[in-house]
């Protein structure tokens, strides 16, 4: 981890980022599943943040080092000691080796930053990038590959006119911590809206919402639909045709574009009414080998039957008397006090999210992939009343697009959401919180622990 100056825009002058290595951002891993791999991340960061620092957040006390950072894999089923527990940062000068088994299915994952308190200003830094998991079942699909499979890093920052990252404040110098952040910015791997120049054939998107706080609704200029082949943790059973597509942060899409009826024109990706990027297609016709196969990879559904334990979690947002948000919590619990859900390893448990706030929340468990049951609205004023749980209208089956293995869900507004999650991999100390990343840093983050069944 560095500071660095990069480009993010022909007409800017370099902006100051942390990235990994010279780039954020940082290099794609591409590993094969079943090879694990030995990462040493080094900490050579400056001793000064680049932003300010909220020191009445938990973990961010003004005695501790401003520049920590600890890297967590996100949709890795890694063992404890490598999963990047918030509490494990370390300081500049200071680096750890991890270990990744990559003993799970072909996906797209990414690695960020995790430390407790700052992670929302350290991503917001540059430091997150993209790991490829291959498989040999996604090998035998014949998909679009290498230049033709393009990952796409979707996020947001405001920029100062000097070119400069800008993280919002909350006027108040003593707690300067925003609930969400949005920039103008609209950044794709590190440029502002970038251009491809692609061939009339098919191409692979790996898309992944590497934003702070922001949703992106994605569709094309010319009304052409992609086509889903993908989620956060691999192929879907069957490609999906869509025309718009709606990425909470650390969601990933897995999409097969075919340009090959555009040969010279030039199709936008737009994120709703906003132009993201542009794809510049060849006048000159190609031969087109890959394939989008109508089936792809089974995903057996986890009954329900097979879930030993229930868990009702709450999603809560404490607000100051003038109604701001002040703080976010789970099951009203801050981050510090005991561990309160405990999975016996290789048991099945649903966990059904209550959402009793105004935003969608992206939920995510570290270690673990899971599927989305249904969502239900609900009567929340008496629920937060009484704990009453008062279901109103239908259970919602999940979006099509959902139908895959998870490991980022959205729990949508005044709705409870449930999943089925089977807690494979290890045993040991884990997390699991919002996505949002400024919810994240303010307590809406909760350690969950692993047992071995006796
Ligand atoms: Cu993207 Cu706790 O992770
Ligand atoms: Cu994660
Ligand atoms: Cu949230």
């Amino acid at each position: 981890m560095r500071q660095i100056d990069c480009k993010f825009h022909r007409d800017l002058k370099p902006t100051r980022v942390w990235g990994y290595g010279s780039t954020s951002p940082g290099p794609t891993f591409d590993v094969r599943s079943g090879q694990g791999i030995l990462v040493e991340w080094a900490n050579e960061l400056p001793t000064k943040h680049i932003f300010p620092i909220d020191h009445t957040i938990h973990g961010a006390e003004s005695n501790l080092p401003e520049v920590r950072t600890v890297v967590h894999l996100h949709g890795a089923k890694a063992p404890a000691n490598s999963d990047g527990y918030p509490d494990n940062w370390y300081q500049p000068g200071k680096s750890v080796v991890y270990y990744y088994p990559n003993r799970q299915d072909a996906a797209m994952l990414w690695y960020h930053d995790h430390a407790l308190g700052i992670n929302r200003l350290n991503v917001f830094a540059g430091l997150f990038g993209v790991y490829f998991v291959r498989d040999e079942v996604e090998d035998a699909l014949n998909l679009p590959k290498e230049k033709y499979e393009i990952p796409l890093v979707l996020y947001d920052r405001i920029f100062d006119t000097d070119g400069q990252l800008n993280y919002p404040v909350s006027g108040n110098p003593k707690s300067p911590w925003t609930p969400e952040v949005f920039g103008d910015g609209l950044v794709i791997n590190g440029k502002i809206f970038p251009y491809l120049e692609v061939e009339p054939r098919k191409y692979r998107l790996r898309i992944l919402n590497g934003a702070n706080a922001r949703f992106f609704h994605l569709s094309l200029s010319n009304g052409q639909a992609f086509q889903e082949i993908g989620t956060d943790q691999g192929l879907l059973p069957a490609p999906l045709e869509l025309k718009r597509l709606t990425l909470a942060p650390a969601e990933r899409a897995d999409m097969i574009v075919d340009f090959s009826g555009s040969a010279g024109e030039q199709i936008i990706l737009k994120n709703d009414s906003l132009s993201a990027m542009q794809f510049r297609v060849s006048r000159t016709s190609v031969h087109d080998p890959s394939a989008v196969p109508s089936v792809l990879r089974p995903v057996p559904k986890i009954p329900e039957s097979a879930a030993v334990m229930t868990r009702t979690l709450s999603l809560i947002e404490v607000q100051d008397p003038a109604q701001r948000p002040v703080r976010m919590l789970l099951n009203n619990a801050h981050w510090d006090m005991p561990v309160t859900e405990n999975p016996v390893l290789d048991s099945v448990e649903i966990w059904s999210l209550v959402n009793t706030t105004d935003d969608s929340h992206p939920i995510h468990l570290h270690l673990v992939r899971f599927q989305i049951l249904d969502r239900q609205s609900f009567d929340a004023p008496t629920y937060l009343r009484s704990g009453k749980f008062v279901g109103l209208g239908p259970l919602i089956l999940p979006d099509t697009s959902e139908a895959g293995w998870k490991d980022t869900v959205r729990a949508e507004p005044n709705m409870i959401t449930r999943i089925i999650i089977r807690f494979e991999g290890y045993t040991g100390r884990y997390v699991w919180h919002c996505h949002i990343l400024e919810h994240e840093d303010n307590e809406m983050m909760r350690p969950y622990e692993v047992i071995s069944a006796r």
